[in-house]
């Protein structure tokens, strides 16, 4: 029987067949500053939750421990540093009574928990936890496509790259990120944001049925006959009721799209954000179209671009007559397999990287993109000036919240979003900063500056009357409250449905990771 704890010796378990003695624990050496009694209870618990895992037969080999090769492999698969946070133990599990057996654990034994699939969201807590377990769906990653009923059944821990190349061999697509390292369990019960969400909605307007493991370990489906009230909260509620462990999507009839990327020079400011107010205006009279306006700084210099796409397969897509009377400096546009669009669109996205996301919603308003811009000229200044030599990134994103598309929800059984009546007034900008920094003392000088830019944005868009205070979850940092910005009718909605789901809170006092439901 091996032994385990971690250096700052709060853990001791056994990674052996058979259940350790709290006498062996009680003599792990006490290191530090840490009173014993808190010592005592925490390594109890570490020992309890990680040794009852690596008890059970089925997940023999799928239980990591500190410092041992897997473990360390799977916290480099984080796309956020800050985010990878290190457990008393992490279990992959590799099937549906896996995680059954993994809730049933953790539900006997009261043990605190995070969440990861894609590993995808940003800030830490996002989807890891320091004290307790990381389940790591990472190994529940296969795809399958059924040509009767041409649903794609996803597991959560397959990244949307993998998705759309299994589904390229039968010409069809899903409504998945633009990015191919994203995660498909957490991309999907946050909302998700496509290149077909005019058209079709967020992608979990698109979901026919989720298979969970709910807190007690039972498996049930949610669709729209059975569990209809657990299928319309995981649509946007992220990961508040129960693991997702499958998710049976429609899926798109063509693989191909046209799309790429155009930079301008900054010079052309003005003329490219009266294109894109008009662009989102204009939102419903071409459901294929769709558009993102980026201003960029990557180290060196500061940048302006659009990402114009269409799923029709359109060349030069009518809808963006506007941007193609700008003068641009390049341009990567043209006809593709999404399945080879979409890993160029994510280029490189580097690992490990110090990185935030934040957000917010404006009405479609000239003076919003104007603020950003200018003060994101601002703030990459006394960023450099505060962190001298550091390598850092800023990227702001505005893409149109609209009508059009929210409007598909209503089509396929509702989801939680929240977005009916704040779209009903009009087209919305979502912005997105994006900062990415290299070290996390870099990090430190830098990330009270970002505060700062988006207090500022918000304080901006109140004082013009725009802020529709509603933030995307999916892009949304740990002190952001998306869902409570669904609307008090929501959340009673969802508070009823994790009373009948997971009657003791398990989601909600156990996990540690994520978005919760507001208090
Ligand atoms: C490069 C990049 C590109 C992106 N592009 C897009 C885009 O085009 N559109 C868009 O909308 N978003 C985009 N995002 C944001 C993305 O949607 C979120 O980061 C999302 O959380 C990623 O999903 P994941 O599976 O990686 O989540 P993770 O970070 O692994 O998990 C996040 C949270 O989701 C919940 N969750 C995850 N898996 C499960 C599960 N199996 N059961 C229950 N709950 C679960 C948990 O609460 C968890 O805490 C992008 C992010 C990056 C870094
Ligand atoms: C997918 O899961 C399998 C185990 O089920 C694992 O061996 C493989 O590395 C995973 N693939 C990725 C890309 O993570
Ligand atoms: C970009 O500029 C080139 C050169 O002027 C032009 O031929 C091309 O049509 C432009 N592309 C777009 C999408 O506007």
């Amino acid at each position: 029987m091996n032994y385990h704890y971690n250096v700052s010796g709060t853990c001791l378990w056994s990674s052996g067949p058979s259940h350790p003695s709290c006498y062996r624990i009680m003599k792990a050496p006490v290191v530090g500053a840490l009173s014993l009694s808190a010592l005592a209870i925490s390594t109890a618990r570490c020992s309890t939750c990680c040794s009852a895992l690596a008890a059970l037969p089925e997940l023999q080999g799928k239980v990591y421990a500190p410092d041992t090769t897997n473990y360390n492999l799977r916290l480099k698969t984080y796309y956020s540093a800050n985010a990878a946070l290190a457990p008393w133990c992490m279990v992959l599990p590799e099937s549906t009574e896996d995680v059954s057996s993994v809730a049933r654990t953790i539900f006997q034994e009261e043990c605190p928990f995070g969440i990861r699939s894609g590993a995808h969201s940003a800030f830490k807590g996002a989807n890891g936890i320091k004290e307790g377990i990381t389940i790591d769906f990472g190994y529940m990653n296969t795809t399958t496509y059924s040509q009767e009923t041409k649903i794609a059944s996803i597991q959560p821990g397959s990244r949307w790259g993998q998705v759309y190349e299994t589904l390229d061999e039968y010409g069809v697509a899903a409504v998945g990120a633009r990015a191919d390292v994203v995660g498909v369990g957490g991309f999907t019960t946050g909302g998700g944001y496509s290149f077909y969400s005019n058209s079709r909605g967020f992608a979990c307007d698109m979901v026919a049925n989720f298979e969970v493991v709910l807190a007690n370990g039972r498996v049930v489906n949610a669709n729209e006959h059975d569990n209809s009230d657990l299928w319309k909260s995981l649509k946007g509620g992220s990961g508040n009721f129960g693991f997702v462990t499958r998710i049976d999507q429609y899926t798109v009839e063509s693989n191909q799209l046209w799309g790429g990327g155009i930079a301008f020079d900054l010079s052309q400011r003005d003329a490219v954000f009266d294109a894109y107010l008009k662009f989102a205006d204009n939102m419903d009279s071409d459901p294929a179209s769709q558009l993102i306006v980026t201003i960029g700084y990557d180290g060196a210099q500061r940048s302006l671009g659009a990402l114009l796409s269409n799923v029709d397969a359109v060349d030069m897509a009518p809808a963006f007559d506007d941007f193609y009377s700008i003068d641009n400096t390049s341009s990567t546009l043209r006809i593709e397999h999404i399945a080879k669009l979409v890993p160029e669109f994510t280029g490189g996205t580097p690992l490990g990287l110090y990185a935030h996301w934040m957000t917010g919603l404006t009405s479609n308003d000239k003076r919003i993109m104007e603020f950003i811009d200018e003060k994101h000229a601002e703030y990459v200044e006394k960023m450099k000036a505060a962190a001298p030599g550091s390598n850092f990134a800023v990227l702001i994103l505005l893409q149109p919240v609209t009508q059009s598309m929210v409007k598909h929800s209503a089509e396929s059984g509702g989801n939680v979003l929240g977005l009916e009546e704040i779209v009903a007034k009009g087209p919305t900008i979502m912005w997105l900063i994006v900062v990415t920094v290299d070290t996390a003392e870099n990090q430190e000088k830098i990330h009270p500056l970002t505060i700062e830019f988006r207090d500022a944005v918000n304080k901006y868009a109140n004082s013009i009357g725009a802020n529709k205070n509603w933030a995307y979850l999916n892009y949304a940092l740990g002190d952001q409250d998306p869902i409570a910005g669904y609307g008090a009718e929501v959340v009673q909605f969802l508070k009823a449905t994790s009373h009948k789901y997971d009657p003791k809170g398990v989601f909600q006092k156990l996990r540690g990771s994520g978005f919760k439901l507001p208090a």
